[in-house]
């Protein structure tokens, strides 16, 4: 079974992850911002952080680096919403967006590749979702932070490449989680996709064979399908 570190995980897609990924004998290590409910989840290992704050990326991969030794495969949940028109979204708004899913991204993937490129081995995954592809009319601020991950992650592809790490980019609808309490639009929650089938792919590309990737999967409601 794998080292497994998962961020965002408190709540949504990091916390379901890490309860089945944690019951079926991986090694978990959790982080989140909350110590309450990473401790309520009452699984593997687990460190409360802010990930925007200096020095966290690189506490937290030491902190799971010397919990268990090595690390093959993050997961990287953690993120925050903003669905506004472009008009009413104010600097520290789109500076708060950006650091937390773009610049937070950033150094924990890039501290977490110093370890897993030593060892010659890792899968890291990310969830930019749908709007790391796509674009959607009042958000351009969270569009501008999933869009500059998802091309992130194919530049970290690039330079690991023939190294053993692979980096897989989940491009996600909108999923049922907490996510949707915080954000201010009219959304039908019954038909996004159940946090159990995000975790179903997710769980998927970390089973794939150690020499092939799962390099970038799309799943969208049907009403909302790419062609
Ligand atoms: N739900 C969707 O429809 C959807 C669709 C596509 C993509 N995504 C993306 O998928 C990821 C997970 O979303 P979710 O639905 O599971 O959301 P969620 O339930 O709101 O969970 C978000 C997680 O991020 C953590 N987090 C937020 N700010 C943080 C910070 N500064 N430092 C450390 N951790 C922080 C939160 O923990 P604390 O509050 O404890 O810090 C929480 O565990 C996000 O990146 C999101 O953008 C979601």
């Amino acid at each position: 079974m794998a080292n497994i570190l998962i961020t965002g995980a408190s709540s949504g897609i990091g916390a379901e992850l890490a309860q089945r990924l944690s019951s079926r004998g991986d090694s978990v290590f959790l982080t989140g911002r909350s110590e309450e409910k990473l401790a309520a989840l009452a699984c593997g290992a687990h460190l409360a952080a802010d990930l925007t704050a200096p020095g966290s990326a690189e506490k937290i991969v030491a902190a799971a680096v010397e919990k268990f030794g090595s690390i093959d495969v993050v997961v990287h949940c953690a993120g925050i919403g903003l669905i506004k028109p472009a008009a009413d979204t104010t600097d520290a708004e789109f500076t708060q967006v950006m650091n937390v899913n773009t610049r937070a991204t950033f150094l924990l993937m890039r501290e977490a590749c110093k370890v897993m490129g030593a060892a010659k081995k890792g899968l890291f995954i990310t969830i930019p979702g749908i709007l790391g592809k796509a674009p959607m009319r009042n958000a351009s601020a969270y569009v501008a932070s999933k869009y500059a991950v998802t091309g992130m992650v194919k530049c970290f592809a690039q330079e690991y490449q023939r190294s053993g790490l692979r980096f897989c980019l989940f491009h996600l609808g909108g999923v049922d989680t907490p996510f949707w309490d915080k954000i201010q639009m009219a959304v039908q929650r019954d038909k996004m996709i159940p946090v159990s089938t995000a975790a179903d792919l997710i769980q998927q590309a970390i089973d794939a064979p150690p020499h092939l990737v799962l390099s970038e999967v799309v799943m969208q409601p049907e009403s909302h399908q790419l062609v």
